[in-house]
């Protein structure tokens, strides 16, 4: 392929790229946007591996090095579950962040290409803010995906003059590399370029371990964001046009997600940026026991009261969250929701911008089992209608209607907005025990006067419940 051929497939490829956010803006024309993202990231392999820097020697390692990489992707994507793709995103977040290390690393050595004066400063300049973005991305998602699959403890670690440690570190980034700039040759150069991964590594790992478990959607979207500058500045160090244009899209688009998540957690952006956020400045957050116990009784429901609740209401709101993932129960949901729907009930859905595990968890569910969008409400649109609501239903959800937020200034989800359910005139929760949510936080919503709980798994509940208001 000539190279003017490989530019205008690239090109394309961009357009394409850019057509395909757009695409995934909008639950409707989702399948088309990621189905521009799969065309455009096709044109883009084939251009670069056909393209005129790869040799034919070097042609048999990356086709090899494509089959290998694409089984394993098919594997993951065949065997994860729906409930663990943010921690399959953050383990890809970090392959990403260890691309640019390595390719840093390899363009640094690379002495093929003998750049001289400001084009040798601005190549060692790529390489160092390359390696720099990469293991922050790196050592950051790693401990993401521990947090996120479990394996690390939600409860984050405050270390004694945290912000202190963060603001030394970013000195001797800057410091060392003055000498990596400075430096006459490779060997000179290493030292700092390694002294700098480390302490990168290392901040990324400090950034995300400060991370409270109710704030962990923003450091996911953070670290997306983080994964696409990673990719613009491997592009840079290749003089890859399309991978800075890819990587900046990924970059900007994570920002914005990240910004709009702050905006929803009602969380400063910058503190995100600077780790440790969401943690009151220092107090001991996360983890069950923070903030105040709710005291009182607690109202338990069966299946078939259930049923005679929703058969003498007007307005119901349901209000999915992470449980209902977990127990597949979304297509019962809409089985009770078209019944519902029959006999003359307004049922419509309420969806908290951080339910479930990632963004859009909820709708993609709920698109799945072909609930209609103009019944999907974010919580901004449908917050105020609690108080004329009959009856809403909880499935699986906790930290997103935990009244705490807005109540207890102790509690670690203080300031976040909620789902404010409790003001309709029946609240029901289903899950299976009395147990707290992600952010290990106990809720005061389920001992209140007005709210019933549903014990069980949501499924087997709601399959119970559809019986009873069938029969
Ligand atoms: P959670 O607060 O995690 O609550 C989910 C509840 O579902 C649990 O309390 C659990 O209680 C119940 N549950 C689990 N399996 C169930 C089953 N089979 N049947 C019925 N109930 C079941 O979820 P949420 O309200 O959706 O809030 C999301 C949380 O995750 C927030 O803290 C958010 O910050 C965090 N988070 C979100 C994201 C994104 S981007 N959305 C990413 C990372 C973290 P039982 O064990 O008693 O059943």
């Amino acid at each position: 392929m000539t190279a003017n051929l490989a530019s205008v497939a690239y090109v394309g490829a961009a357009i394409l790229f850019i057509l395909s956010l757009g695409g995934l803006s909008h639950p409707e024309t989702a399948r088309r946007g990621n189905l521009y993202g799969v065309i455009g990231m096709t044109i883009a392999v084939l251009a670069t591996v056909f393209g005129p820097r790869v040799t034919a020697a070097g042609l048999p390692y990356i086709v090899g090095a494509l089959l290998v990489g694409g089984a394993v992707g098919l594997y993951a994507a065949k065997k994860v579950q729906m409930t663990q793709m943010p921690e399959l995103v953050a383990l890809m977040h970090s392959l990403v962040g260890l691309a640019a290390c390595l390719v840093g690393f390899a363009s640094y050595v690379d002495t093929s290409i003998a750049y001289q004066g400001a084009e040798k400063t601005i190549h060692e300049v790529e390489i160092y803010i390359g390696i720099l973005i990469g293991a922050v991305t790196f050592s950051g998602s790693i401990i993401a995906f521990g947090k996120l699959s479990g394996k690390i403890g939600g409860k984050p670690l405050l270390l004694p003059a945290r912000h202190w440690l963060n603001l030394a570190g970013l000195l001797a980034v800057i410091w060392f590399g003055v000498l990596f700039v400075q430096a006459h040759d490779v060997t000179a150069g290493m030292t700092p370029l390694i002294v700098m991964t480390v302490i990168a590594l290392l901040f990324g790992i400090h950034m995300v371990m400060a991370i409270g478990g109710a704030d962990m959607p923003v450091v996911v979207s953070m670290l997306n964001s983080y994964s696409g500058w990673a990719a613009a500045a491997t592009g840079f160090m290749l003089s890859n046009d399309l991978l800075i244009v890819t990587g900046a899209l990924v970059g900007s688009s994570g920002a914005i997600l990240s910004y709009i998540m702050c905006r929803a957690m009602n969380r400063s952006f910058i503190s995100v940026i600077a780790g440790g956020f969401g943690t009151g400045g220092g107090a001991a957050p996360a983890a069950a026991g923070g903030g105040a116990q709710p005291q009182g009784e607690v109202t338990a429901v069966s299946a078939v009261e259930t049923a005679e609740l929703l058969r003498g209401a007007k307005n119901v709101v349901i209000v999915p969250g992470y449980g209902m993932a977990v127990a597949q129960a979304q297509h019962t949901v809409y089985e009770i929701t078209k019944l519902l729907r029959e006999r003359g009930v307004n049922v419509r859905f309420a969806i908290h911008p951080v339910a479930g595990r990632m963004p859009g968890h909820m709708n993609v569910l709920l698109a799945e089992a072909k609930v209609p969008y103009d019944i999907v409400f974010e919580m901004d649109e449908i917050n105020d209608d609690f108080p004329a609501t009959d009856v809403t239903m909880v499935i699986g959800a906790n930290d997103i209607v935990n009244p705490a937020a807005q109540d207890d200034p102790t509690s670690p989800i203080a300031g976040m907005p909620v789902l404010e359910v409790w003001r309709s005139k029946i609240s029901l929760v289903m899950k299976r025990s009395m147990a707290s949510g992600y952010a290990g936080v106990d809720n005061p919503l389920f001992f209140k006067e007005n709210n019933r709980m549903l014990f069980g798994d949501a499924k087997k509940m709601l399959d119970e419940v559809l019986v009873a208001l069938k029969s």
